[in-house]
């Protein structure tokens, strides 16, 4: 079986010296021979970016960021790069994640310009796509994910999509405590993975990573891990709490 990724999304939480009590508590209760099954990726806020760097340094815990711009450098205040996130030692970057469409005014079309720069950069992106609960009771969600992950990759090649990864990540799920269930799950996989099979090729469908995100806890993991096409959890909530989020690692089969 393929190695799953477990990815923590701190959001907007922790400042620097609570970042650096969690990263300790995870790099002394993750064990190497966790490693064999997951990668395990931390994603804190752009302040804990360094410190969290360093602390990890020597462990195979990876880090990532929550956002970036797609321009280069310039007058974008309170914008940060790609090749500042590149010095902060980040490998991933999230990408499009509903929070940031809801409240920031993240468009597909923004979403795409910062893929193009991600890649550009040798980061790797992790793109979110979701529908509502609107969305969902209405009977569009299959469309809406599907258009959010075409319209995301508009001009971006199957050789880029090498390292790519996608978290279907229902908004009603999200820190509602209300994880979508394995049917729900295994079903928007299919319509993510049929969406990549038809813009590239079977190849990129199969090699893509497809992450779930939405209530992911230690009760509810192990179901989740064993739903067909899932590849792993993008965590929030239950990434805070190190010992819930270790559980999640160990709960790999
Ligand atoms: P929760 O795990 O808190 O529901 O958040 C999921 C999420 O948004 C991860 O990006």
């Amino acid at each position: 079986m393929r190695k799953k990724l477990i990815a923590g999304n701190w959001k907007m939480n922790l400042n620097i010296t609570d970042s650096e009590v969690l990263i300790k508590k995870l790099t002394e209760g993750i064990h190497d021979s966790y490693f064999d099954k997951c990668d395990v990726l931390v994603c804190p806020p752009f302040t804990s970016l360094m410190v969290t760097h360093s602390l990890l340094r020597g462990t195979k815990i990876k880090l990532g960021a929550q956002n970036l711009h797609w321009e280069k450098d310039g007058a974008y205040t309170g914008e940060v790069s790609a090749t500042m996130l590149l010095s902060a030692g980040c490998e991933y970057v999230i990408i499009g994640h509903s929070e940031r469409r809801q409240y920031f005014g993240e468009t597909d079309e923004t979403v795409n310009k910062k893929i193009k720069k991600a890649l550009e950069n040798n980061l790797k992106p992790i793109l979110c796509v979701g529908e509502s609960l609107q969305q969902r009771e209405e009977g569009i969600f299959k469309l809406v994910v599907e258009n959010q992950v075409k319209a995301a990759l508009e001009g971006i090649t199957k050789e880029q999509m090498k390292d790519f990864v996608i978290a279907y990540e229902p908004v009603w799920a999200i820190g509602t405590g209300l994880n979508a269930n394995s049917d729900q799950i295994s079903e928007m996989n299919m319509i993510i993975g049929d969406t990549i099979g038809e813009l590239y090729d079977s190849e990129a469908a199969v090699s893509l990573l497809i992450l779930y995100g939405g209530s992911v806890n230690d009760k509810n993991s192990e179901e989740i891990f064993s739903t067909c096409g899932v590849d792993g959890a993008l965590i929030g909530g239950a990434s805070l709490k190190p010992e819930n989020f270790i559980n999640i690692i160990k709960s790999i089969k």
